[in-house]
């Protein structure tokens, strides 16, 4: 009976890859794997500690902040501020990004994060989950500007997810693949339970929020249309719809069974090209789905290779079976 591979096994062991490396960034993520455990702990205990329900506060998306929203976001913070690896912190709950204590010392590189993706779903027991994303700070030892933040998602180092689900899991890449963990709560250990995780190339199950189908444009319109005429259809064969409401467990799933995950640009509100936001989770998740396989796109463009423009610019997602992802953007071609 052996423990299995640790997380700090593993990070061991691909830090070798890199033999020049200082050992930094292996730190970040341990420290970074803490924080997960702990928001994992708040999400599990919520109703027993007063966690659930609203903050009544709202963030600068123009949501209305859950108390876990705040709680994780905090919890990131404090586990890593300390740390001496980071410039710089941007969250989905933060205005703007978060500066570094004066009494640390500035790292070199930059931690962005969504602290609890999928909050609609806190108070009624469905998944949800953290995202984060780990970039180069253009230049170490100084405190990042927000300039520094507005990187290419294929500048990205490392990305992430943990998911705080029928059990606290932790995926994640640095460009060799996707592996994922599973926390042993008897001793507090994440261990390797899904070695390079891959998508399929084609699929027959997919995610969307069907409510908003009159909100989006037509190839999208024509693609969902087709995979719901099943058998009558073009398609000629029936499909399955997932629709969780926390982008994490639905992207899990595609990294666990196949699958195409879409959050189109809708008509909805003008301003906003779609809902998701590009730093913080677009560009982790397109990273993630790119390296298992899969592709990630705009409908018109990579995600990955978007200039961003702004902290928290959104853009419109669909990620997941090469395949079906490249329909979806022949549609766009008509
Ligand atoms: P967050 O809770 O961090 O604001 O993100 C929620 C996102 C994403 O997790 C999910 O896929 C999507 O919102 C769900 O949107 P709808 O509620 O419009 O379906
Ligand atoms: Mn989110
Ligand atoms: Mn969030
Ligand atoms: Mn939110």
């Amino acid at each position: 009976m052996h423990i299995g591979t640790t997380l700090t096994q593993f990070i061991t062991e691909e830090t070798r890859r890199h033999p020049q490396a200082s050992g930094d960034f292996a730190a970040l993520l341990n420290d970074l794997a803490v924080s997960c455990k702990f928001i994992g702990a708040q999400v599990y205990r919520g109703a027993l500690v007063g966690a659930l329900g609203s903050a009544g506060t709202d963030n600068v998306q123009g949501e209305v902040q859950k108390k876990l929203d705040i709680i994780s976001n905090d919890a990131i913070l404090h586990a890593m501020d300390w740390t001496g690896h980071l410039a710089g912190m941007a969250s989905e709950e933060m205005d703007d990004p978060y500066s570094i204590p004066n009494s640390v010392p500035r790292g070199k590189y930059l931690l962005l994060f969504d602290p609890l993706d999928g909050s609609s779903n806190t108070d009624v027991g469905i998944s949800v989950g953290t995202i984060f994303s780990i970039l180069r700070a253009p230049v170490a030892g100084r405190d990042a500007s927000m300039k520094d933040f507005l990187q290419p998602g294929v500048e990205q180092v490392c990305a992430g997810y943990a998911l705080y689900g029928s059990s606290n899991m932790l995926v994640y890449s640095t460009g060799h693949g996707v592996n994922g963990f599973t926390l042993d709560p008897s001793i507090g250990e994440y261990i390797l339970t899904h070695k390079q995780m891959t998508i399929p190339e084609d699929t027959s199950e997919y995610a969307i929020n069907m409510s908003n189908h009159r909100h989006w444009q037509k190839p999208v319109q024509r693609y969902i249309d087709e995979l719901n005429q099943g058998t009558e259809g073009p398609r000629g064969r029936n499909f399955n719809m997932r629709w969780v409401g926390s982008m994490v467990a639905d992207v899990h799933r595609i990294l666990c069974r196949g699958g195409i995950f879409l959050y189109p640009f809708d008509q909805k509100d003008p301003k906003k090209p779609g809902k998701l936001r590009l730093l913080y989770e677009a560009n982790p998740m397109s990273y993630l789905v790119e390296q298992a396989g899969g592709a990630a796109s705009t409908g018109t463009a990579r995600i990955l290779e978007i200039q961003p423009e702004g902290l928290h610019q959104r853009v419109p997602v669909i990620l997941g079976a090469k395949n079906e992802v490249e329909r979806v953007l022949s549609y766009h071609q008509h």
